[in-house]
């Protein structure tokens, strides 16, 4: 993968705890941030106390030349934010200039953190559907907007090899939302859950205290009950 290939956009730590439903107590389990970008969350919930390590194949990149692709690629970004409000469902008192204001910030708190959390292990460059990780490596793992959101990008293959090794580092998995671009539930997330029933792992619908993309309310909770169960799972 190229920097120019990546569009980098980062939520805040806040943004991460109200759409996986984050509590006090999970600031005591490892946690994986799969895919954060430029978040704030690793920032945040490490200032908090909490543990987390974040991967991302942005993360092959020094911080000037991921605050540069910041710096190049965010106007556009905003002028097509403006052009779709209709996309956002806005908090009262909320515009797209807030929003982005929000966002923006977010990945300024990202950069400052960012090459002290290199170094401290924290940001790990990677890439699903092959995680440089140990079995069980982590308690929870969260995968925020790539997994069901870019499913016109992401085939349905990669999309099972990813959830299943995520659960492969995790025991419990996180995923959010569960709409695609545009806003309609994704079509595979009936048939990856059908599938890992089948393969024991437990999988529900979580409506969380988050809305801006508008309709993307719900994050996927998956559990397995044991760190031998997976290696064979086949969802086809
Ligand atoms: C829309 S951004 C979301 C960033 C962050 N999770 C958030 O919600 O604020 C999607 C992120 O997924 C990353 N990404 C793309 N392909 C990936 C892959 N195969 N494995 C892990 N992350 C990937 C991108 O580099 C980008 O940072």
């Amino acid at each position: 993968m190229h920097l120019d290939q990546i569009v980098p956009l980062g939520r805040s730590a806040a943004d991460y705890r109200a759409m996986f439903a984050l509590q006090p107590d999970d600031r005591t389990r490892r946690l994986l941030g799969c895919g954060d970008g430029p978040a704030a969350f690793n920032a945040g919930w490490t200032g908090e106390g909490g543990r987390v390590v974040s991967l991302d194949p942005l993360y092959a990149w020094p911080v000037d030349a991921v605050r540069q692709r910041i710096e190049a690629t965010f106007p556009d970004i905003v002028r097509r934010m403006h052009a779709e409000p209709e996309r956002f469902a806005l908090a009262a008192g909320e515009t797209i200039d807030t929003l982005a204001d929000r966002r923006w910030a977010a990945m300024q708190c990202f950069l400052a953190d960012y090459a002290d959390g290199g170094r401290a292990g924290r940001y790990v460059a990677g890439a699903l559907a092959r995680l440089p990780f140990a079995d069980d490596a982590f308690d929870l793992a969260l995968c925020s907007h790539l997994l069901f959101l870019y499913e016109a990008q992401l085939s349905r293959t990669f999309h099972r090899r990813a959830l299943r090794e995520l659960l492969r580092v995790a025991r419990e998995v996180r995923v959010f939302p569960l709409v695609n671009l545009e806003a309609r539930p994704s079509a595979y997330l009936a048939p990856m859950r059908t599938a890992l029933s089948d393969h024991g792992a437990a999988s529900e619908i979580v409506k969380v205290g988050y809305e801006v993309q508008r309709g993307a309310r719900h994050m996927l909770r998956i559990t397995r009950s044991s760190a031998h169960s997976f290696p064979d799972l086949d969802i086809s």
